[in-house]
């Protein structure tokens, strides 16, 4: 069983999906290992940002691995399902700055880890899909409810209901991916994001993401006392006194996290 690999290189961890040749599914091994992956790259203080790919050219991740499912008896079904759930879930909670690297199609589970992360890129050519429906399934990692909140209700129907295979310049043009890059063009379009996480206070990259995602599901009024308090965290730093003392002598700031 090929578990996914991991890299950390200048604070950044880069995992891999290491399965190209079942186009990187999500076996049980390897949701247990992105769920350990998910608590121990969130909580090492290293590490100021993550980035999720796949191996090869052919897909990021084909979702669920259908033939091991195939074996699991019913009783053991709900146990297999929490397993990906969960491990989409951990990647969810990340509390850094999450960037998934589409280097080819996405679909089922392997669309909702991506829709897991924090920003996506997608190689040019590379389609995308929830096509739970098509199983006799639907999506149950979080797919129905992370969708919605991200491109809207009616686009969200229209690719789980009909459970759409779409390009990636529709999935630009719904907001899905943030951007759309050539063959051959990934790495150096990650390297440009994280390029610019590297000139932003970590502490305070944390506490936006924090600020963005509890806030979202609350009313307003609960939303800004969330983000206050996500606030007042980067009030006490080092960096927010670097920031401004670098500011003032016309520098670039070198934050330390702390
Ligand atoms: N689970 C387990 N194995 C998978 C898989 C999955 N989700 N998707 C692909 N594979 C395996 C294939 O069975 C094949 O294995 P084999 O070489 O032993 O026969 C291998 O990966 C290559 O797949 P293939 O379909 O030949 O490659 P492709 O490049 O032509 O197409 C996909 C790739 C991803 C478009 C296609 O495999 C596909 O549609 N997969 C199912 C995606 C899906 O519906 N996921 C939703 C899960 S809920």
């Amino acid at each position: 069983m090929t578990l996914p690999t991991v890299e950390i290189r200048d604070h950044v961890a880069h995992v891999t999906l290491n399965r190209p040749d079942a186009r990187n599914a999500l076996s049980r091994a390897v949701n247990e290992e992105l769920r350990r992956l998910a608590a121990v790259l969130g909580d090492d203080p290293a590490v100021r940002a993550v980035v999720l790919t796949g191996a090869g050219d052919q897909a990021f991740c084909a979702g669920a691995d259908l033939k091991e499912r195939k074996g699991v008896p019913a009783s053991e079904a709900k146990p297999y399902i929490d397993a990906i759930s969960g491990a989409i879930d951990a990647w969810a909670r990340i509390p850094k700055p999450t960037i998934c690297a589409l280097n080819g199609a996405a679909y089922g589970g392997g669309l909702e880890l991506a829709l897991a992360c924090d920003l996506r890129l997608i190689v040019e050519g590379a389609e995308l899909g929830l096509t739970e429906v098509r199983l006799g399934i639907m999506p149950g990692a979080g797919g129905t409810q992370r969708l919605p909140r991200l491109i809207g209700v009616a686009a969200a129907k229209e690719l789980i209901l009909l459970g759409r295979r779409i390009s990636s310049e529709r999935a630009l043009a719904l907001g899905l991916v943030m951007a759309v890059v050539p063959p051959g063009g990934l790495g150096a379009a990650v390297d440009g994001l994280l390029g610019e996480l590297a000139g932003c206070a970590p502490r305070s990259l944390q506490m936006a993401k924090a600020a963005i995602d509890r806030g979202v599901d609350v009313g307003i009024d609960e939303g800004l006392r969330i983000e206050r308090q996500c606030y007042d965290v980067t009030l006490f730093s080092e960096d927010r006194d670097e920031g401004l003392r670098a500011f003032a002598e016309r520098r670039p700031a070198r934050f330390t996290g702390r």
